[in-house]
């Protein structure tokens, strides 16, 4: 069958995958190819059982799998078949040499610029679909046009806005679509074949233009915005504990205000997942690049109370736990950053679990699809550690039950048998604000929340 368009994406991950599926499924007429480094994971994509866990993915990947979405290690033949390239490789922060801790590594990002150039023997649209430091566009134009090579190259900034667990439903309908590029005839040309991709099922008016450094640096700022709140939030909790005002109370009254807006203002245990410390780390390093310390210090404050409330919460327990957990079992329920996914990157629960064991308690996981990743992320960490599918069984025998994820089912269980099957004087420490704190109390635990006046029995 003759399609219309080839489109490559190269990176198999949590972004390519999702994002190209929708292509395929939006776009029959366009074949879409997705290929990656790691043969393992393309053996994945290609199974049953697919290398992330995002509801519809599934669905979305059968209805189009080897119609017009094809998974594929053959980088270079990818390359040199398909003329739109979307590049959605990781991006991680810097571990090693200038910049570490803080800035982007861009090594699989200018290895694959690298590549494209080799491999190219046709003009090429390259898309940044990766998050990238502001102004990273210039040197993959200078990458591609270091060669006498007479192929023409026209680097866009297209940056996902997808969060995982709502993925599917957040490429199908977006707030927008970001497309930027350089005001050239050549860059306008290249932006308007774009367009057209995504106008096949997103509304013209969502679908927003920008030069490129503003569409770069506006993926980092959304997600710093994004991370702000939260940690805005956080912060006003540990003051909701010590006068007893209601954290979930004050975000309601605060959330109201249309200026304001509802969303992003769930007190928790903290921000995790991939990309918002690693985000703001690097716009705070871009700052401090451009010699802008007040603006770095002010972005880094996200990170510090960041951490200060995953501390706090381990804090909270031992001075409810009469200030030692030595040898007491700790269940923690739910291990994934965030509900309705299996991705544990920069989760919460793995700083909790590694300070728990540090405190020599006990801990028993358990977690409904972070439960494989959980025991990667804890494979080095000294100490009694218990993976346990079913929470009834985890929790059996606890001191205490932490809420670290906000999956639905521990909203659903039954606190009372639980009660009965835990070690007593028995404890909950919400760090989701999932559970009612009343509820809990009457059943006989004491009960901590986020933000909220604790409810015990002594
Ligand atoms: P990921 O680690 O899940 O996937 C990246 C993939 O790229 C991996 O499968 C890796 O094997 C592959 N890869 C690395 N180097 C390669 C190369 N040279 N050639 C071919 N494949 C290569 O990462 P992700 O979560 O999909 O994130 C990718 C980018 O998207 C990052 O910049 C991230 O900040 C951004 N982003 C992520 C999310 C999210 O929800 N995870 C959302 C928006 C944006
Ligand atoms: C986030 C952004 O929401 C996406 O727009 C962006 O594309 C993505 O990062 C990215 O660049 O990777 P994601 O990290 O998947 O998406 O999930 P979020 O829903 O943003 O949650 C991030 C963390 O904040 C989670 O740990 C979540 O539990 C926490 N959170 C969120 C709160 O603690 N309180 C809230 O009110 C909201």
């Amino acid at each position: 069958m003759k399609f219309e368009k080839n489109i490559l994406c190269i990176g198999a991950g949590y972004v390519g995958g999702p994002t190209m599926a929708m292509i395929a499924h939006e776009c029959p007429q366009y074949k879409v190819t997705i290929v990656d480094i790691n043969p393992d994971r393309i053996a994945q994509w290609n199974s049953d059982s697919l290398p992330i866990y995002e509801p519809g993915l599934d669905e979305l990947v059968k209805a189009t799998r080897d119609r017009n979405l094809f998974f594929s290690t053959d980088i270079e033949q990818g390359i040199r078949e398909n003329d739109i390239i979307f590049v959605s490789v990781n991006t991680p922060t810097k571990t090693f040499g200038t910049g570490a801790g803080m800035a982007a590594d861009l090594q699989y990002w200018e290895k694959t610029a690298r590549q494209i150039l080799e491999h190219s023997t046709s003009p090429k649209i390259v898309i940044e679909k990766s998050t990238l430091p502001v102004r990273t566009a210039h040197a993959m134009e200078r990458i591609l046009n270091s060669t006498q090579k007479s192929v023409r190259f026209d680097v866009l900034s297209n940056p996902e806005f997808l969060a995982e667990g709502t993925a599917i439903n957040d490429l199908k309908n977006p707030d927008r679509v970001l497309i930027g590029s350089r005001e050239t005839e050549e860059g306008l040309k290249a932006r308007n074949a774009l367009v057209e991709i995504y106008a096949n099922w997103v509304p013209r008016k969502k679908i927003i233009t920008a030069n490129i450094w503003s569409s770069e640096l506006s993926k980092l700022v959304s997600n710093a915005f994004l991370a702000q709140r939260v940690s805005s939030i956080n912060a006003i909790s540990a003051l909701c504990e010590k006068t007893e005002a209601d954290v979930s109370e004050v975000a309601k009254a605060v959330g109201s205000d249309s200026r304001i807006g509802s969303r992003f203002l769930n007190a928790s245990i903290g921000f995790g997942g991939s990309c918002f410390k690693k985000d703001i780390l690097n716009l705070v390093y871009l700052c401090r690049h451009y010699g802008l310390d007040d603006v770095a210090d002010y972005w880094e404050g996200v990170i510090k109370i960041n951490f200060y409330q995953q501390e706090r919460f381990v804090q909270n327990m031992l001075t409810a736990m009469f200030n030692t957990l030595a040898g007491k079992r700790i269940c923690l329920f739910g291990f994934a950053f965030k509900a309705n996914t299996g991705d544990t990157r920069e989760s919460p629960a793995i700083y909790v679990a590694r300070r728990l064991l540090e405190e020599q308690a006990e801990v028993v996981i358990t977690d409904p699809k972070a439960l494989d990743n959980a025991r990667i992320d804890l494979a080095n960490a000294q100490g009694k550690i218990h993976f346990v599918d079913d929470p009834y069984e985890a929790a059996k025998g606890c001191h205490a039950i932490a809420i670290m994820t906000e999956w639905a089912l521990y909203g659903e269980l039954d606190y009372a048998r639980l009660y009965r099957d835990a070690e007593k004087p028995a404890f909950i420490f919400d760090g989701r604000n999932i559970l009612d704190p009343q509820h809990c109390f009457e059943v006989g635990f004491n009960v901590f929340s986020i933000g909220k006046r604790p409810r015990t029995h002594f």
